[in-house]
């Protein structure tokens, strides 16, 4: 007989006189002559509950069973007399599949986050974690649900590079030299690697051969940063599209983020009541306005005013040609227009090559959106499309032309106006889920000094 899923099992319309389920025990109570097990097999948050009655030939060892043991059961499905729950199997057979010692490091009682951390093999196995999980699994579906729907091609774009996307040099270099050195022509690829920060670059070629494209991957950056928004090996979306300016980017971004908001409340809506309830308390709020209010817009300039003349005692300093830091950015979304904000037209000293220069020859067409609780979660821009211009940026910001020679030349054969951005998957699990920490939105993360698992 073929095992059915436990979330298919709860969603039944009718008793059933045979079922098979598989899973790992959460709980048993023991009474006289039976025992209730809540079976969860990662299917869906809510467990099965089994009856387990005496007249089972091994209840003896049944009633040895402790949590995190995996059993198989076959039964009848009947509805529970019981109040917490619709359906209830009672069980003809239970066979012991694997059983877990008492030394179970996941009892009843809720751990930390940081112990839970420590235990990255078992951390799904609980409800929040495992909760996390199927989120990110639905909304890896829905993105590329999203861009289906609107005739994106899905292009993978290469891990392993030769170039620096961000210019920011914050890569791994991937080398088979040994230990001691060597010289670089021995190296594998006989120049410099690294994993990729971005698929960007490669994804605007594609984009101008194939119109509009996306690409879903890891990237990995080395940042030293220990925040909890950042982490070595992350996932990002990147849409690009020809024949777009960067209103229309923002306008897919903004659509982008609407929709997942969107799909979340309507396909995830157990796990997220669960993160309602322990993790964060305005959630379902910030997930309404992110589902309908319209993102604000304004440029740079006008953000760094509102932040001067907000007199907050912020701890980075604020002025026309600084990055803006977390804390910044979510002063701008959270305190001040208290729903997303996207800020575009950003000074070209503090953006990459590739951005487009606008017509005063000081600010770049790139653009971030901020949203609650996490700051940036997506950075874009229109791309420079004309080859004097971008030469001159990449002279100036001393890239090498030689190395660059295939980027240059897709601006010499029908260069044609082009945007993109990046969306962090990880900060979207974040945003859609109120977990606060990078670190528990990937079920194996990788941050400085971190890499067990
Ligand atoms: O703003 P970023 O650096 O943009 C790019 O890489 C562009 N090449 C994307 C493009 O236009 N195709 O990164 C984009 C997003 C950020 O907004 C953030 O959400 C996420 O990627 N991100 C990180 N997420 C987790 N850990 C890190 N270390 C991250 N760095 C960036």
């Amino acid at each position: 007989m073929k095992r059915t899923k436990i979330a298919l099992l709860l969603q039944a319309t009718a008793p059933a006189n045979e079922i098979l389920a598989k899973g790992w025990v959460r709980t048993k109570r023991d009474a006289k002559g039976f025992s209730f097990i809540e079976l969860n097999d990662g299917s869906c948050l809510s467990n099965l509950q089994v009856l387990a009655n005496e007249n089972l030939p091994n209840y003896d060892e049944v009633r040895k069973l402790t949590t995190g043991s995996s059993v198989s059961v076959s039964g009848r499905l009947v509805a529970s007399q019981g109040s917490g729950q619709k359906w209830e199997v009672q069980a003809t057979e239970i066979q012991i599949i694997g059983l877990a010692p008492e030394s179970f490091p996941l009892q009843k009682k809720r751990h930390s986050d940081e112990f839970l951390r420590t235990i990255a093999h078992l951390r799904p196995r609980t409800n929040k974690y495992s909760a996390a999980f199927r989120i990110r699994s639905e909304l890896s579906f829905a993105i590329h649900q999203f861009f289906h729907e609107r005739g994106f091609r899905y292009i993978h774009t290469p891990i392993l590079t030769a170039s620096d996307c961000e210019g920011a040099g914050e890569m791994f270099r991937v080398t088979t030299l040994p230990p001691s050195g060597g010289k670089i022509e021995e190296d594998f690829f006989g120049v410099e690697a690294n994993l990729t920060v971005s698929g960007q670059l490669e994804g605007e070629m594609l984009a101008l051969s194939l119109g509009d494209v996306y690409t879903f991957g890891p990237t990995f950056r080395a940042e030293n940063s220990n925040t909890r928004r950042h982490a070595a090996e992350f996932w990002m979306i990147e849409p690009e599209m020809a024949f777009c300016d960067l209103q229309e980017n923002m306008s897919t971004a903004e659509d982008l983020i609407q929709y997942l908001a969107r799909h979340t409340m309507e396909h995830c809506a157990e796990d997220l009541n669960l993160f309602a309830k322990f993790v964060d308390k305005e959630l379902m709020a910030r997930l309404e306005v992110l589902a309908k209010a319209e993102f604000m817009r304004l440029p740079y300039k006008e953000a760094v005013s509102i932040l001067e003349k907000s007199r907050h005692p912020f701890e980075y300093a604020v002025g026309y040609g600084l990055d803006l830091q977390s804390e910044h950015e979510r002063y701008l979304t959270e305190a001040h227009f208290k729903k997303p904000v996207i800020v575009f037209d950003y000074p070209k000293t503090i953006k990459p090559f590739y951005m487009r220069l606008n017509d005063d020859d000081q600010t770049v067409a790139g653009m971030d959106v901020l949203v609650a609780g996490i700051g940036e979660i997506i950075g874009g821009s229109q791309r420079e499309e004309r080859y004097d211009i971008l030469l001159k940026r990449m002279e100036q910001m001393g890239l090498s032309k030689e190395k660059y020679w295939w980027y240059l030349e897709s601006r010499q054969y029908g260069s044609v106006p082009h945007s993109g951005f990046g969306l962090g998957f990880e900060r979207l699990i974040m945003l859609v889920t109120g977990i606060n920490n990078i670190r528990d939105v990937i079920p194996f993360p990788r941050t400085p000094k971190n890499i067990e698992f």
